[in-house]
């Protein structure tokens, strides 16, 4: 059975994830903060589905995190799903930007998925899938963005959708594919109750994304509808 790497496993967009692809036979290497509160993997660690969870603690913003995780999983991995992410400060607005909070976001947002891609790509390129998927959002969108505001945030995903580019490019010779997505506007913590569309929504349609992937998708933005979506 195929293997998965979801990070920010543990609620909303993370968990929908694991809980699919568990009920699809899966093995997923469910990354967390703190595995010891993560009630909910807890529950689908003891079944009712067929396939197998593996938890592992993960925090985005330890420069070591992804070496670390790669030091605990051997096997190809045919999804590396970086996840995880945070909005930033409360206050992002302009002239409210301070450089703790606005870099505490890069490191997360940026930083951490390029550096499990640098850990993982090897593993990704020995799976049958072989994709590596970026949790984006259209707030890191230039085109898109007709609002302003959210510096940290919006840069941190544009920065994080240029990652997603160089890396179709400098893994490409190793067969891997890699998807650039944004999940909607879903109703998850970060997401708030007023999202459009439910984890289990959302959730779908990316695995629907992924399951079609091929050589002529990476490094292109995707909207959970599948489609394009400018840079
Ligand atoms: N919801 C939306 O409408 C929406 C739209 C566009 C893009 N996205 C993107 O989708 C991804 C998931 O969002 P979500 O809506 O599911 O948000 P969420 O409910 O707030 O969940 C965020 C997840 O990221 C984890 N996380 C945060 N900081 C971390 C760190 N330093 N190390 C490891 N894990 C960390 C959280 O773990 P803890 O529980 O430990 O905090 C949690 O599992 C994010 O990248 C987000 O930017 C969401």
């Amino acid at each position: 059975m195929p293997h998965a790497l979801i990070t920010g496993a543990n609620r909303g967009l993370g968990l929908g994830h694991t809980r699919a692809l568990l009920e699809r036979g899966w093995t997923v290497h469910a990354a967390v903060r703190d595995p010891g509160g993560a009630d909910a993997l807890k529950d689908l660690a003891e079944g009712g589905h067929d396939g197998e969870l593996k938890l592992h603690a993960y925090d985005a913003r330890e420069s070591d995190a992804a070496d670390r995780l790669a030091r605990e999983i051997a096997e190809p991995l045919d999804i590396l799903f970086a996840n995880a992410g945070v909005m930033g400060p409360d206050a992002q607005g302009f002239g409210e930007v301070e450089y703790e909070g606005f870099l505490d976001t890069m490191r997360v947002n940026v930083m951490g998925p390029l550096a499990l891609a640098q850990a993982f790509a090897d593993q990704v390129a020995r799976s049958t899938l072989k994709v590596i998927a970026l949790q984006s959002s259209r707030m890191g969108s230039i085109e898109d963005n007709d609002s302003g505001g959210r510096y940290a945030y919006r840069a941190s995903k544009a920065a994080l959708n240029m990652v997603g580019k160089s890396l179709s490019l400098d893994l490409k010779d190793k067969g891997v594919i890699v998807l650039v997505l944004h999940p909607g506007w879903v109703r998850t913590d970060m997401g708030g109750p007023k999202g459009l569309l439910t984890v289990e929504e959302s959730v779908e349609g990316e695995l629907d994304l992924i399951a079609r992937a091929n050589p002529a998708m990476s490094g292109r933005f995707f909207h959970v509808n599948g489609e394009d979506l400018p840079w």
